[in-house]
Order: structure tokens, then sequence, then C-alpha cells
């Protein structure tokens, strides 16, 4: 198998890291292969917001907030605060991921999540390639005004698609696919 296809097909989200630091030039690299994505219209709707020290310290109050919110009671543990910090303090990299909105043609805004997410996926693959794993997430801090506003993202212009969490991994979870024979048709 070629190593391309051998890194697309070993990938698997990564939900534990290492403290290990990812050295910047492999951020760089995943942001180069992100740039490369397919684009229609040449909109080159995304962009990567790659979060240090002080904003995710900046975003705290928003995280404590939904933390609360979900726990669904005024007096949280304060366990469970220091879990949501620490999902957001303690990987080695961090990076919001942004679609452009286009409030007067939702085909155009669909179209450019899609080449978004290839950019998204792009970066994702190439962190892989160098054993660094990823993990999506589109809790609800993506969706959260304050968090906006911390990234100083205005989001009448811009959604955020993804918050990427990356660094090695501690372990790399198994997942069961959908066969082939399910999701392939050769028509005549
Ligand atoms: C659009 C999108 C949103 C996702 N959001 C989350 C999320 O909020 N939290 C999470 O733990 N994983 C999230 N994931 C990761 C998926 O759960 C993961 O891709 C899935 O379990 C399949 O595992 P794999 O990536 O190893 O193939 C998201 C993936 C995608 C494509």
């Amino acid at each position: 198998m070629s190593e391309v296809l051998n890194n697309m097909i070993e990938r698997r989200t990564v939900y534990k890291f290492q403290s290990k630091e990812i050295p910047a030039h492999i951020i760089e690299e995943a942001l180069e292969a992100a740039r490369h994505a397919p684009c229609h219209k040449h909109t080159h709707p995304w962009k990567f917001y790659v979060l240090g020290p002080n904003t995710r310290k900046k975003v705290l109050p928003a995280v404590e907030r939904l933390a609360r919110k979900k726990a669904n009671k005024p007096d949280v543990d304060e366990s469970i605060l220091e879990r949501a910090r620490t999902k957001i303090l303690s990987p080695p990299a961090l990076i919001a991921v942004t679609s452009l909105r286009n409030s007067e043609d939702a085909f155009r805004e669909e179209e450019d999540y899609a080449a978004s997410v290839c950019a998204l996926h792009n970066a994702v693959l190439a962190l892989w390639n160098h054993d660094i794993g990823c993990q999506w997430s589109t809790g609800g801090l993506t969706r959260d005004g304050e968090f906006y506003a911390a990234l100083d993202i205005d989001s009448t212009e811009e959604r955020i698609i993804g918050l990427l969490k990356a660094g090695y991994p501690e372990s790399i979870p198994s997942v069961k696919k959908k066969a082939i024979d399910e999701m392939r048709f050769y028509l005549e």
C-alpha cells in the first residue's frame, strides 16, 4: 500500500495526547497542506486560528459556563470544571477552523463549507503523517458567542466549523467502519 493511502486509512481520531510539543514547522506544514485543498470558485473560505496560551486562558470563562450549563446545577464540582479547563489548556495544539458565511447564497456557503472541510482534513492528514493525532470537535464552545468574541471572529462573517485538538497520541482508538459493500455501487 502506498504511504499516502496508508496515511488515510490508518488515521484515527485521537482523544488523549502526550504533553510533548508539536514542532512549529510541522504545524506550518499542516497549514500548507490545508491551503492546497480543492475549492470551487477559488473562494478560499477557510481560516485557521492557532490558539496560544493567552487566548486559551481568555476562553476559560466560556468553557466554565458551558460546563456548568451541561452539569445543569448551580454548584458544580470543581473536578468537573477542572476537566473542562484541561480539555482546552492541555492539547499541545488547539486550532479553530472557520469557513466563510454567505447570507446571500446558501449554495455558495455550502460549497465553501465543503472546501473548508477538505482543508481541515488535509491538515489532519499532514499531522498524522508525523504521527500526530487530532480530535475534531464541534462541541458547544464552537457555537458560543463568547468564544467567537475571545478569538475576535465575527460570527456574521465566519462560522467555526471545528476546534482541532492535536498532539502525539497517548493511545490510538480503533473504530469500526462501514463495510465497502455497503457504500460502493458500480452502476451500469
Ligand atoms: C464534522 C465532525 C464533527 C466531529 N465532532 C466531534 C466532537 O464534537 N467530539 C468528538 O469527540 N469527536 C468529534 N468528531 C470525531 C468523530 O467522532 C470521529 O471522526 C469518529 O468517531 C470516527 O472516528 P475516526 O475519526 O477515528 O475515523 C467529529 C468528526 C466530524 C467529521
